[in-house]
């Protein structure tokens, strides 16, 4: 067989074809082939727009002191992308359904957390990382498996906070939503000069974007909370954040400190600032795209050059113990790649023989183009028939 494989920060990996039957490795060609795009690097794209006015933002307000790290590699041990921010041994987040795995010790990093441990230990107590993360995840406007994030870490030092009067986390948490309200004046201004910040109840209204914070649970953070906008009638989550778990710092040379940390999806944040309605439009080459952003202009409105209608087809089947929704949202995309937009399950029984039956609905539509009949037939056919032979469903 032809040994194709791609260097990246000097981690080599196979691809799909060849190493298909290496049980260790999930990762399909379509994920492949995003390793060392890097969006987030282009001045001209949204996310890269993106993250520089977010450099901004951080600059201006603290007087350059993050440090700014957007070329780590994917490629990341288990150890790094699990173990070094406490993910337990049992978590979800950890199984082949969730994450690519290279091997059974390497995966494509799921989050940029993968890199604060090492960061800390070479000293950095200020910094901010960006880059693509991979998660094997369900198919709609607003999942990809492949999207972008920016970490951001900040140590405090014991004089910080013992000034103040209130314990090192409570002063760290206060900190952190300052910090983070603060960004999201700065990017919705950008575009609304007479933003007012209002709270209705927990509802924060900043102009015309409504956002809110949760409360949530990470193991890397004590207390957790996540950041939501709404956005298509629907609130979207697009930060996670919290105060760093001391377990974390201890281990990385940090013992007396405080720290915060957030983890923002650029994805969602720029189909928000952008109106750009479905997250696949990101990975266009289309010039109707990418020729409607420019370097430095944040919020320019995306207009969409003509909707094409979207084409549905139905799939329904007989599950087994092993299927998940995961393995067939990457089966469909392996056929379909960017011209799915949507798989949903629709109808769900158990006859009285406890067999289960789902109903799958498959949105198909180009972004570019329209699709003829005959080109989306062929496509429901081939999921058809590898839902069958690779997933070891009975179709009905
Ligand atoms: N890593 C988390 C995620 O990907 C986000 C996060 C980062 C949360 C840092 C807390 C602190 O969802």
């Amino acid at each position: 067989p032809v040994i194709s494989a791609l260097e990246l920060g000097g981690v080599k990996i196979a691809r799909d074809d060849v190493v298909r039957d290496d049980p260790t490795n999930n990762v399909p060609d379509t994920i492949f082939s995003k390793l060392g795009l890097q969006l987030h690097r282009r001045d001209q794209h949204p996310l890269g727009i993106l993250k520089n006015t977010i450099y901004d933002y951080f600059d201006t307000n603290y007087s350059n002191k993050f440090d700014k790290f957007d070329e780590l590699c994917p490629i990341v041990s288990v150890k790094q992308n699990f173990d070094d921010v406490l993910v337990p041994a049992d978590h979800v987040s950890r199984s082949y359904n969730d994450t690519y795995y290279v091997d059974s010790q390497t995966v494509l990093r799921c989050h940029t957390s993968a890199h604060q441990a090492e960061l800390l230990r070479k000293g950095h107590t200020h910094f901010l990382v960006t880059g693509d993360v991979y998660r094997r995840d369900s198919i709609d406007s607003t999942h990809y498996p492949v999207f972008h994030q920016m970490e951001g870490f900040r140590v405090f030092s014991p004089d910080e906070w013992e000034a103040s009067g209130v314990d090192g986390t409570s002063f760290a948490a206060e900190d952190l939503k300052k910090c983070l309200e603060g960004l999201a004046t700065h990017l919705f201004a950008l575009e609304d000069k007479s933003i007012r910040l209002l709270y209705v109840d927990s509802v924060k209204i900043s102009g015309a974007v409504e956002m809110r914070w949760v409360d949530t649970y990470f193991p890397f953070t004590n207390p957790s909370f996540e950041l939501e906008i709404y956005f298509q009638e629907k609130w979207l989550e697009v930060l996670g954040c919290g105060v760093t778990e001391q377990e974390i710092l201890k281990r990385n040379g940090k013992l007396n400190n405080v720290a915060w940390a957030f983890g923002l999806g650029l994805e969602r944040l720029a189909m928000v600032l952008f109106d750009i309605p479905d997250i696949r439009l990101f990975w266009s080459n289309d010039e109707r795209f990418t020729s409607q952003f420019s370097k430095g202009q944040l919020g320019i409105k995306f207009k969409t050059f003509s909707k094409y209608p979207p084409c549905y087809k139905d799939m329904s089947f007989w599950i087994n113990e092993s299927f998940t929704e995961n393995n067939l949202c990457e089966v469909v995309r392996g056929i379909a790649g960017d011209l799915v937009e949507e798989v949903s399950l629709i109808d769900n029984f158990t006859n009285k023989k406890g067999m289960t039956s789902h109903c799958y609905r498959i949105a198909y539509r180009s972004m570019e183009r329209s699709l003829t009949d005959e080109e989306i037939n062929g496509l429901q056919m081939s999921v058809r028939e590898q839902v069958q032979s690779k997933l070891n469903v009975v179709l009905r």
